[in-house]
């Protein structure tokens, strides 16, 4: 059988990022750079690899900076053509999605992520989409996190949730779903919860922040009342529509930072570091430094 292709991705971009905070005064959390690119730019590429063809922003205050970011930028472009810097105008117009590829709506007011997905209704459509967080950076050596996703969705059909696994101390942080038999690292989803209490969580699979979902999702969310933080809950209109159409969870291979941390985005710049071409070997002399200074401070306190 074969399934409506993923044509359109949401990226919710109207958090506040109060844990970055003075950064994020003026600035969107999702244009913080890791190593050489912005968060969002690495997110829209995962996307870009997985042959998505419409990025969807939903934005709040001080986020207009992402909407130029994927335009062009006429004057920088004259200046480095001058210049003769080729190699730089080819990755720019490299990493930029094509004329009428994005649109942009407002969120107004950050009302939870429910309501952050639910804004993108009239722009995704009868259609079925993806739905990426800026705030989960991956990483993988073969097909990206949303890539493998989509490789399940082709197979399965539904609503496809990828997930990952955590220690049992960590699950409180996040959306935790409950599974039945399934093969290959796919699953059917009996259940799920935000945010469970410390002890309770079903299982130690976490919401990592890549969805596939049908467009029905929309009107769920249009009447979903707040949840956990007082807060319109994704996870919440997914549990309700669960009930009526399948949901699969795909364990994703390969490596994800939770950049809505600062130990995670800090982790995430060593790693992509150390993965660029051009700074790895240089960098990995500095950080070898750095950590030889702690392991002697460690010794001699
Ligand atoms: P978070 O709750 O992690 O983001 O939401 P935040 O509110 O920006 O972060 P803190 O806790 O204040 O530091 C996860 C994702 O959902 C988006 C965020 O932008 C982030 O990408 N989001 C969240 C919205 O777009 N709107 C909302 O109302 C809430």
């Amino acid at each position: 059988m074969t399934h409506r292709p993923i044509r359109k991705a949401v990226f919710p971009v109207a958090g506040l990022g109060t844990r970055f905070l003075p950064a994020t005064k003026a600035m969107p959390k999702e244009m913080l750079t890791i190593v050489d690119r912005p968060i969002i730019q690495r997110v829209v590429d995962e996307a870009r690899e997985a042959g998505i063809e419409h990025f969807i922003f939903v934005t709040g205050r001080n986020k207009g900076v992402i909407e130029d970011h994927f335009d062009r930028q006429a004057e920088l472009e004259n200046i480095l053509k001058a210049k003769g810097k080729h190699e730089e105008i080819e990755m720019l117009e490299e990493l930029l999605p094509g004329p009428g590829q994005t649109s942009f709506t407002r969120q107004q007011e950050p009302k939870g992520l429910g309501h952050a997905v639910w804004c993108a209704r009239e722009l995704v459509g009868d259609e079925p989409f993806a739905l990426l967080l800026p705030d989960m950076l991956t990483q993988s050596n073969g097909d990206s996190c949303l890539k493998q996703m989509i490789n399940g969705y082709n197979e399965k059909g539904g609503n496809i949730i990828g997930v990952e696994e955590v220690t049992s101390e960590e699950t409180d942080q996040y959306g935790v779903v409950s599974i039945g038999d399934g093969e290959n690292k796919c699953w059917p989803i009996t259940g799920m919860v935000e945010k469970p209490k410390a002890g309770t969580a079903p299982s130690n699979l976490i919401i990592m922040g890549r969805y596939i979902l049908q467009p029905e999702i929309f009107s769920i969310l249009k009447d979903q009342r707040e949840g956990a933080g007082n807060e319109i809950q994704l996870t919440d209109a997914m549990h309700r529509l669960m009930k009526v159409q399948d949901f699969h969870a795909i364990e994703y291979e390969g490596l994800s930072f939770d950049c809505g941390s600062r130990v995670g985005f800090l982790t995430a710049n060593v790693a992509f570091a150390l993965a660029h071409p051009e700074l790895r070997n240089d960098f990995a002399i500095e950080l070898r430094k750095l950590l030889e200074g702690l392991t002697h401070q460690s010794k001699t306190s």
